[in-house]
């Protein structure tokens, strides 16, 4: 399955929406691969589509030209192996953690075993915290907290959309680290939206670069290197951050 190639494609992806009665084209001809266990960064200007790119893969709007297809079938509506993290979280402010981190599965029906929500609170660190609400975490924690949201859901596909923002870059770096370690065992792709370079770096095995001018693909970034915490400290990382800055400088 590795290497068919048919895991995700993104085929001619385009989408607009009405604003008072205007039409406005947000993307146009976006064509993306992914395979299963693979890794990809999504950067680009705000406002350029990347949420909205996200969100269409998951199922959650309808693209207005184009396909997407996943394991083979046409996505036409929310998927139950994709899952997504948003970008301010998504928790439920009234809701205890304990309750929010079982909240997916137990609206998609998954049954978990005292075992697997034990394990995935070890994996990610957020033992103890069930009867906290969300607001009482920290920002590092809480991420963590929809973390553990989202792998309980089983997914082989993960969608994240810029989920270390807003975060001191200690904890940002630990949580980046989380998430490869977390890559490494579990068998998932996941796609990332970030407006951080290091972090489009550190995580995305390619980085494509979404455009505002022509509301496609800008440029896309081979990343083979990536995979290990000590990338950060590689030569070729700093490379490729220059790299990416002056793509996303003569984007602006
Ligand atoms: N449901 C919607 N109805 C109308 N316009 C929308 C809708 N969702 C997004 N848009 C518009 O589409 C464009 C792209 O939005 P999107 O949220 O995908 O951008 P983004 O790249 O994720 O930006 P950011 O980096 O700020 O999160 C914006 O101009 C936005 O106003
Ligand atoms: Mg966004």
């Amino acid at each position: 399955m590795a290497s068919s190639g048919k895991f995700l494609t993104v085929a001619g992806l385009s989408k607009s929406f009405l604003n008072a009665g205007r039409t406005s084209l947000v993307l146009d001809g976006i064509d993306l691969d992914l395979e299963f266990r693979d890794c990809v960064s999504i950067v680009g200007p705000s406002g350029c589509g990347k949420t909205t790119l996200l969100l269409a893969i998951a199922g959650l709007i309808d693209p207005t030209g184009g396909t997407i297809t996943f394991r083979g079938d046409r996505i036409s509506g929310p998927q139950h192996r994709i899952a997504l993290v948003l970008q301010h979280y998504g928790l439920f402010p009234w809701k205890r953690v304990g309750d929010n981190i079982t909240l997916g599965a137990r609206l998609q029906r998954i049954t978990l075993s005292g075992e697997k929500l034990a394990s995935v609170k070890k994996e990610l660190d957020i033992e103890g915290l069930d009867h906290f609400y969300p607001a009482q975490l920290s920002g590092g924690q809480r991420q963590r907290v929809a973390l553990a949201r989202a792998l309980l859901l089983n997914p082989v596909m993960l969608l994240l959309d810029e989920p270390f923002a807003a975060i001191d870059t200690v904890t940002r770096e630990r949580l980046q680290n989380s998430l490869l370690s977390v890559f490494a065992r579990r068998k998932f792709s996941f796609i990332i939206v970030t407006h951080n370079i290091e972090e489009a770096v550190f995580l995305g095995r390619r980085i494509i670069v979404l455009g505002n001018a022509q509301n496609g693909i800008a440029a896309v970034m081979d990343n083979p290197d990536m995979g290990n915490s000590d990338y950060r400290n590689d030569p070729v990382f700093f490379q490729r951050t220059t790299e990416l800055r002056n793509i996303l400088e003569k984007l602006e």
